[in-house]
């Protein structure tokens, strides 16, 4: 049976045997998150799931579009992880999460987060880890799961657990994509079928790069910023625990060990983000 939780206090009461994993989302849950649930569930004797759109990391904490027009359906959410054998659901209001609406102290995600997606969305990752922290203080897993899909986040939480001492051991968890590709996102609701097609230069050319069809990583910023009705944000080659550009590298076959491309771009209105690990990390 699954308990909802929608207050601090009925979370901080709750009470699981063993070895506890949490999996926290925003909802609009896909098969994407059903991934990180379901390695949660078979590598933990109990598993929560929180369901919180997280003001602190949308533009203007909040006060925007994105933030309000984001996909919020308690029922469906918990219809979808009706076969998961999810332990408690944690899914609190605003309100309950920031007492003081706003707050005065904040984790901040520093340079790391300050980079790549933060360098288009100021603040976003100080609103990851601050909240990201409070998961694991009421909770107080022993194991929480993260895409890799959003690299950048996992990196982060993973240097938030190491420089704060939290108990809690990060596991990522490979990107889920649909079979034409595309990286499973909330965002994909918002394309139309002729976006998503378009859309699909991004994982197609991540994979030629990971296959060795093109090793020049102008070549793939060219092929994509070339495809029709979309728009590159950034394709970069990055250390995956530091972010930082690998530097001097043109060409992937001149790499001397592992490293990852991470990538965003925007097709009409929705920005997608997806990654690929190159050689051996
Ligand atoms: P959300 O976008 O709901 O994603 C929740 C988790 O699902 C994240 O760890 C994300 O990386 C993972 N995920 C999403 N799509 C995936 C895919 N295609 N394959 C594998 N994993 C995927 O990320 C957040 O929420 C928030 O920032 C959060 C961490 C909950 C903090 O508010």
């Amino acid at each position: 049976m699954t308990h909802i939780l929608r207050t601090v206090e009925e979370v901080r009461k709750f009470h699981s045997p063993g070895c506890l994993g949490l999996v926290p989302t925003m909802g609009a849950l896909h098969t994407g998150h059903r991934e990180l649930i379901e390695r949660a569930r078979a590598e933990n004797d109990s598993v929560i799931v929180s369901i919180f759109v997280n003001p602190l990391q949308f533009s203007d904490l909040g006060d925007c579009a994105d933030y309000r027009d984001y996909p919020r359906d308690l029922a469906a959410d918990l219809e979808a992880l009706q076969d998961l054998d999810v332990d408690a659901v944690f899914a609190p209001e605003p309100s309950e999460m920031y007492p003081n609406a706003v707050p005065e102290v904040w984790v901040r995600a520093g340079e790391m987060g300050s980079r790549l997606e933060g360098a288009s969305r100021p603040g976003h990752f100080d609103g990851v880890t601050t909240v990201v922290a409070k998961l694991f203080q009421l909770i107080q897993p022993d194991r929480a799961y993260f895409g890799e899909k959003d690299a950048q986040q996992l990196a982060i939480i993973r240097r938030m657990v190491a420089d704060l001492n939290i108990p809690v051991e990060i596991t990522g968890v490979p990107i889920i994509r649909g079979t034409d590709g595309l990286a499973e996102s909330s965002r994909n609701q918002h394309l139309s079928a002729q976006q998503r097609q378009q859309a699909l230069i991004l994982p197609r050319t991540l994979s030629a790069l990971a296959q060795g069809e093109i090793s020049d990583v102008d070549h793939a910023r060219a092929a994509i910023s070339a495809a029709e009705g979309v728009e590159l944000d950034h394709l970069e080659v990055v250390d995956p625990a530091t972010l930082l550009p690998v530097p001097d590298v043109h060409r992937l076959d001149q790499l001397d060990s592992g490293a990852l491309v991470v990538a965003a771009i925007r097709v009409g209105n929705t920005r997608l983000i997806d990654n690929i690990t190159i050689g051996q990390l």
